[in-house]
């Protein structure tokens, strides 16, 4: 067997745990869910998430990896058999799930790199991207021929995807967080502040942080705050443990997971700080309200950031050149973490080398993601986003928080484990936190946001998410999700190689 691979330096953990948080969910995600659920009254919610969450599960998936010394399925099985592994395997079909789409918008952001030189999108942003760059067809569900145009970008960043995954641990995913992530700090610090300095910018920033307290008795905005949380850390998806397994055994686990939480959160309230103060200027520019141009999601990046760029003053291309690319080098290094979730995982699993488990697994997620390169592709992306964020990520954490605290009872074990190791030392906050605080308040928020979604549906006011078709949401949503844990049972029936222990 190989010797398993190992960081280089604790820097190098530090930014490759940064480098798989910090990504398109900070710049794009993170403003517009803040916006839309409470704005300044959001980081209520937020704050509570992260402090009773989000870093306590960093750094108990710390522990797992350190401990273990595996990927996310042979830790959990080295943890409690395979009652505990086919967690590990769910978390990584959703993982898999997510990197075939995530691939694709990071192909979308390096050619709106390009368009930015010129403002190749003209006055008619919309209608650039769904026809000029996606082709997108009239019918969701339909996904007609291959976009040239977006598969070309796609196959370049599985490219760079590959060179990397197949470097290895530290010549590879090290190396190229080193390089990523200093840069992606600068040049996205230029482009906050050009945009705090932009006529309006205070009009976007007051009703960016302009608190809506009321919106906090909704169960929505908290589960909202867990989901975000817990993608923006990318816990609860396999990655953290793999990451932590990596670690050499004389390393800090409690005191990195604070760095890499707070690094995260501050560069999500740094972007949201940029684009609304962007947003600001344009509806200031347009003489309309702020909140009728902010957009969610797609719409943000790619819509409405490419006539801010055009309607800036001076030097826009710059400015466009510098968005996209923070947008496509923060992309980058968090599907590289992704795709290392199953690369390890096979590897061990089937006792393969990594190199063909690079080949296989990324090849798997790279011909899937053609998909999404479809004239149909945009719908596609849209509902499996809409069914893993909504029933994937909050769900995995709490099922994942309930078994340890509950089921096999290791907070205790992990504590000491991680008190051995660590400079701050944890106490009985941790334990609190994650056997009750975060089941009980997830628990019960995510049980009263059934309820309200179930009473929608009793009194007919609903239809499907987007008036989608019921056929496209029950192959495209629930059977990708279902998908996801079916396969984690299949492979977790599977025998492990003899190798692995
Ligand atoms: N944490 C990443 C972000 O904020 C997203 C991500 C989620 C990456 C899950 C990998 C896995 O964009
Ligand atoms: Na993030």
């Amino acid at each position: 067997m190989e010797q398993r691979s190992q960081w280089g330096s604790r820097a190098g953990f530090i930014l490759a745990a940064v480098g798989s948080a910090v990504g398109l969910g900070n710049i794009w995600r993170f403003p517009y869910v803040a916006f839309e659920n409470g704005g300044g009254a959001f980081f209520i919610p937020y704050l509570f998430a992260l402090l009773t969450a989000g870093i306590p599960i960093l750094i108990l998936e710390f522990t797992m990896g350190h401990k273990y010394r595996g990927s996310a399925p042979l830790s959990f099985f080295r943890m409690g058999g395979k009652k505990a592994e086919w967690l590990g395997w769910w978390a990584i079909f959703v993982s898999f799930v997510i990197s075939t789409y995530y691939a694709v918008i990071i192909a979308w952001a390096m050619k709106y790199t390009v368009y930015s030189f010129d403002q190749a999108w003209g006055d008619d942003t919309a209608g650039f991207l769904f026809g000029t760059v996606l082709k997108l067809g009239d019918v969701p569900g339909e996904a007609g021929g291959i976009v040239p145009g977006v598969a070309i970008p796609l196959l370049l960043v599985w490219a760079i995807a590959f060179f990397i995954l197949f470097a290895g641990v530290k010549k590879g995913i090290e190396v190229a967080n080193k390089i990523f992530i200093p840069t992606l700090v600068v040049i996205f610090l230029m482009v906050v502040i050009r945009a705090v300095t932009l006529d309006g910018a205070a009009v976007g920033l007051n009703a960016f942080f302009e608190p809506n307290f009321s919106e906090l008795s909704n169960p929505k905005v908290w589960v909202a705050a867990y989901g975000h949380i817990f993608f923006s850390l990318s816990i609860a998806f396999a990655i953290m443990i793999t990451y932590s397994s990596y670690l050499p055994k004389k390393s800090d686990i409690t005191n990195n997971a604070f760095i890499t939480g707070f690094a995260n959160s501050a560069f999500e309230l740094l972007a949201g700080i940029g684009v609304f103060a962007a947003l600001g200027f344009m509806a200031v520019q347009q003489g309309v309200e702020v909140k009728d141009v902010a957009s969610a999601g797609v719409g943000l990046a790619f819509v409405v950031f490419p006539q801010i760029i055009s309607e800036f003053p001076g030097m826009n291309g710059l400015f466009g050149v510098l968005f996209f690319l923070s947008l496509v080098l923060a992309g980058l290094t968090s599907l590289v973490s992704i795709c290392e979730t199953y690369v390890a995982g096979f590897t061990e699993k089937f006792g393969i080398s990594r190199n063909k488990a690079v080949a296989f697994g990324v090849g798997a997620a790279a011909l899937i993601s053609f998909l999404f390169a479809t004239n149909g592709g945009l719908y596609f992306l849209d509902v499996a986003d809409y069914f893993i964020n909504q029933f994937g990520v909050a769900a995995i954490g709490l099922i994942e928080v309930v078994a340890i605290a509950w089921f096999f009872k290791k907070l205790p074990i992990f504590e000491d484990h991680a008190n051995a190791v660590s400079d701050i030392r944890l106490g009985a906050w941790w334990k609190i936190c994650l056997k009750f605080v975060t089941p009980l308040v997830l628990g019960y928020m995510m049980f009263g946001l059934m309820k309200l979604n179930l009473l929608k549906q009793f009194e007919n006011d609903t239809g499907n998410y987007e008036g989608y078709s019921n056929t496209f949401i029950l192959y495209a949503g629930w059977f990708v999700a279902a998908g996801a844990i079916i396969l984690g049972f299949i492979f977790t029936a599977m025998k492990w190689n003899k190798n692995t222990d």
